[in-house]
């Protein structure tokens, strides 16, 4: 099969080297020159794990190439995947298309032949009919089929959740875009992935209602976190003990800071955007997102309070800037909420991250950068752990206290045990867990 990927993003990106890996011809598309002459030169403008030698691996057998001239690579190919950016629209909350829908009128203009156009951009229902509308009205003659195939990656394992995905959901209303999309996938349904067929507007769908189901999950556990610490209960042994039963399952159940990332906050806005637009008030996902937004303030009180409740002019080193582990994504990390709300109160902010940092620097501002952890610790008052890398999970306690003027340490995501931490003379202070 020859693919086109318009936009190569964390999706794009990693998609299509997968496909490629899977012995598909593919070209990655992007306006970005900058991006296309670093991938050309085999440098990868994202961090995301394993995905620096899939990319040569493939580039090297001529698999994938890249480009930014859209044209030729779409007339040459059997199946083209939108896969740019969908970001809130700025000032309603509802999902930004111009992207989708200026890549689905380039593609109009370019394609020869018989080609299946997927939209892999996470779009609300009713954007497959639009793009389908565009193609149609900027080149009628055009022998196009357009499909909805949302995809489920997480960044940081990015590329095994698309080997190896729970489900690859198609929608489609048309047999031969079937065909091409069962060959396309072909690889992976005999790795077992189940490949869904449903309706367009069916895909669509699924794509939010999963994230937002997830988001809710995550919210949930975190008001039980909440609740344990008014009452001496345990949230993890909580979320272990209502995770085993398979009704409800065990994973998304990490009390934390809030969800954050370029995904779950814009797309729960835009799926409440969509019932509202559609008469159907989602009052649980109106409500998640009301709560993970007061939850990422609220864990700066926190901080606070765990220092005695006056900061200013105290230090405070920072474990974690980017949303997650494994990325250095800072898009709605629940870091920045944090950091903004201790600098109100008149805290100085010195910050480690692995692989963020960069990223970092057009999201905050007044922020040292540290050069390792125990540099973040050096002379802070009080040390917070907000995005739990490898890297963090083995401190060296004792030397971090040495390290800090004061001794009290936050951990956002419960990854040290309470006795260990106080064992190297520090203050401990989690999630939901009693102190
Ligand atoms: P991204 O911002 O990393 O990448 C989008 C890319 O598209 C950019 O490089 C941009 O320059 C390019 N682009 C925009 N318009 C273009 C055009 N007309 N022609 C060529 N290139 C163009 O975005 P992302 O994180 O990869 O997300 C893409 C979509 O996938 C979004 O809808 C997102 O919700 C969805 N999604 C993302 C993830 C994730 O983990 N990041 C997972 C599943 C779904
Ligand atoms: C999420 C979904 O997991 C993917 O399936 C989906 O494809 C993607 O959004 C998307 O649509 O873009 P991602 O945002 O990369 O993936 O990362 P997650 O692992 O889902 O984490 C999201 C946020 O939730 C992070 O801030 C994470 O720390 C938080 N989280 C996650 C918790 O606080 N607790 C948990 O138990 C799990």
């Amino acid at each position: 099969m020859r693919i086109t990927m318009i936009g190569s993003g964390y999706v794009g990106l990693v998609s299509g080297a997968c496909f490629a890996d899977f012995g598909h011809d593919v070209t990655c598309v992007d306006l970005n020159e900058q991006k296309i002459e670093a991938l050309k030169a085999g440098r990868i403008p994202i961090f995301e794990p394993g995905l620096e030698v899939l990319v040569a691996d493939n580039a090297r057998a001529g698999r994938l190439t890249f480009t930014t001239d859209l044209a030729p690579a779409v007339a040459n190919s059997d199946v083209v995947f939108i896969a740019v950016g969908t970001p809130s629209r700025r000032g309603d909350g509802h999902a930004d298309l111009s992207y989708v829908y200026a890549a689905a009128a380039d593609i109009a203009r370019a394609v020869k032949g018989f080609t299946v156009i997927v939209t892999k951009s996470t779009a609300p229902v009713g954007t497959g009919d639009e793009v389908e509308r565009i193609i149609r009205e900027t080149n009628p003659a055009a022998d196009v089929v357009v499909v909805t195939n949302p995809e489920f990656l997480r960044e940081g394992s990015a590329i095994e959740d698309f080997k190896r995905p729970d489900r690859i959901v198609v929608g489609l209303e048309d047999d031969r875009a079937r065909e091409v999309m069962t060959d396309v996938y072909r690889p992976l349904y005999l790795n077992q992935a189940p490949l869904m067929f449903t309706g367009r507007r069916t895909a669509e769908l699924i794509k939010y209602a999963g994230n937002a189901f997830l988001a809710m999950k995550i919210t949930f556990i975190n008001e039980i976190a909440d609740l344990c610490e008014r009452t001496g209960a345990n949230v993890q042994d909580v979320a272990r003990g209502i995770g085993m039963d398979n009704r409800i399952g065990g994973k998304f159940l990490n009390a934390g800071p809030g969800y954050g990332g370029s995904c779950f906050p814009k797309d729960t806005l835009a799926l409440v955007k969509t019932g509202q637009d559609f008469e159907t008030p989602l009052r649980l996902v109106e409500t998640t997102i009301e709560v993970n937004d007061r939850r990422k303030r609220a864990m700066g009180r926190k901080v606070i309070s765990a220092m005695g409740g006056n900061v200013r002019g105290k230090t405070i080193g920072i474990l974690g800037l980017t949303f997650k582990p494994n990325t250095d994504d800072m898009r709605d990390a629940p870091s920045i909420a944090i950091i903004q709300s201790l600098q109100d109160a008149g805290v100085r902010i010195r910050a480690y991250d692995p692989e963020g940092m960069e990223a970092a620097k057009t999201f905050l501002s007044g922020v040292d950068y540290a050069a390792d952890v125990y540099d973040a610790a050096s002379g802070a008052d009080a040390l917070v752990l907000i995005t739990e890398w490898n890297a963090f999970r083995s401190l060296d306690l004792k030397r971090i206290e040495q390290a800090m003027a004061g001794n009290v340490f936050i951990d956002l995501r419960n990854v040290y045990r309470r006795k260990e931490v106080e064992t190297a003379g520090l203050n401990y202070v989690s999630i939901g867990r009693p102190q």
